[in-house]
């Protein structure tokens, strides 16, 4: 690492420490504090993901840095603070309460800083830097690793909050991409360590559509994909919140569905299945996907369900699914 980069990462473990230390145990941190106690965050996990608080004042983080030794360009370059029209620097993070986000080796090299009164944005990041690339990284892929190559499993969730609700339920192996849409690069790293992810987006339209690009991306790099199923526009955390840890563990993430599964039922939505035309469309698409499938029990497996569904015989939909192999060869 460069000079420059060591210094980065120097700049921000001391201010991951300070703002935990000021969440934790001084009247600078308490709204911080309470806004986390009251969405169910416990002190064990404030410890575990350092989180902490940067208070609201214009150059306190500047202030405590440069006493440090640091100086304001290093400080620009780290994304920590912005640079004003009249050369003056402030600080990016303000009355926000803050998740280091940290390299796969655990240190963090950059923040994701919340509003806690309705400030927006809700979420503000660090800038992106030659240290701190989001697509390249996961949300607490340091301490998930074990659970992952443990469990041959990983849950994808889309935040942070998500990943620590799922961390109090006993979900361990959780990560969560960092506010932009899973890339290729997050997924092959997952391959390196896992057979299959669980995706675990949140529950509405937005979440929906971005699971079904995030499970091609996963599949494209050879990962197996299951999808949790939240009803209802919940997310992880407020799953949580509302039916416990436990309800979470078995009727979310053990009950999760095959990708093929969600997948008609995403396809489903663009088609009016009482029409004759759209059903046989519909289908269309459902044994072409279901045609790429190598495995033949899978492929009886979905076959038996469309059978039931959509009235159906066996045989005449495993043989539209054998002429549909032939073609792609
Ligand atoms: P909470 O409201 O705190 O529970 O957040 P959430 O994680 O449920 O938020 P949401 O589902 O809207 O977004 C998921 C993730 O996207 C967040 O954890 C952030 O990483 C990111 N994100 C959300 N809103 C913003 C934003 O306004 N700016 C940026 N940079 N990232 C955001
Ligand atoms: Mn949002
Ligand atoms: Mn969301
Ligand atoms: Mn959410
Ligand atoms: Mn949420």
């Amino acid at each position: 690492s460069s000079k420059q980069e060591l210094d980065i990462l120097a700049a921000y473990e001391w201010l991951t420490k300070l703002y935990h230390h000021l969440i934790r145990f001084t009247k600078d941190g308490k709204e911080g504090y309470q806004y986390l106690r009251d969405r169910g965050i416990s002190d064990e996990a404030i410890d575990t993901f350092q989180l902490g608080f940067a208070p609201n004042v214009r150059d306190f983080t500047v202030q405590f840095l440069k006493k440090k030794g640091f100086n304001e360009a290093l400080l620009v370059n780290a994304g920590l603070v912005s640079l004003q029209n009249d050369n003056s620097v402030i600080d990016r993070f303000r009355g926000r309460v803050i998740f280091p986000i940290r390299n796969h080796i655990g240190k963090p090299i950059a923040f994701g800083g919340r509003s806690i009164a309705g400030g927006e944005p809700k979420y503000l990041n660090s800038a992106e830097s030659e240290l701190f690339q989001k697509g390249k990284l996961l949300y607490n892929f340091d301490l998930a690793k074990k659970h992952i190559r443990k469990q041959n499993e990983v849950v994808l969730f889309e935040g942070y909050m998500d990943v620590i609700s799922s961390y109090q339920a006993g979900v361990l192996n959780g990560v969560a991409t960092l506010g932009t849409s899973l890339t290729e690069s997050q997924a092959k790293l997952l391959k390196r360590y896992v057979d299959t992810v669980i995706v675990c987006y949140d529950g509405d339209r937005a979440g929906v559509e971005a699971t079904y690009k995030a499970a091609n991306i996963l599949r494209k790099a050879g990962c197996q994909v299951k999808v949790a199923n939240l009803e209802n526009g919940l997310d992880p955390d407020t799953y949580i919140q509302t039916y416990g840890g436990e309800a979470f563990k078995n009727e979310v993430i053990k009950a999760s569905n095959t990708y093929l599964s969600f997948y008609m039922r995403y396809m489903r939505k663009d088609f009016n299945l009482s029409l004759e035309s759209d059903r046989l469309a519909y289908l269309d698409i459902i044994l072409n996907e279901l045609a790429k499938l190598e495995s033949v029990v899978e492929r009886e497996y979905y076959v038996r369900e469309i059978s039931k569904e959509h009235n159906l015989s066996v045989e005449s939909l495993s043989s539209e699914i054998e002429s549909i192999r032939d073609k792609q060869g």
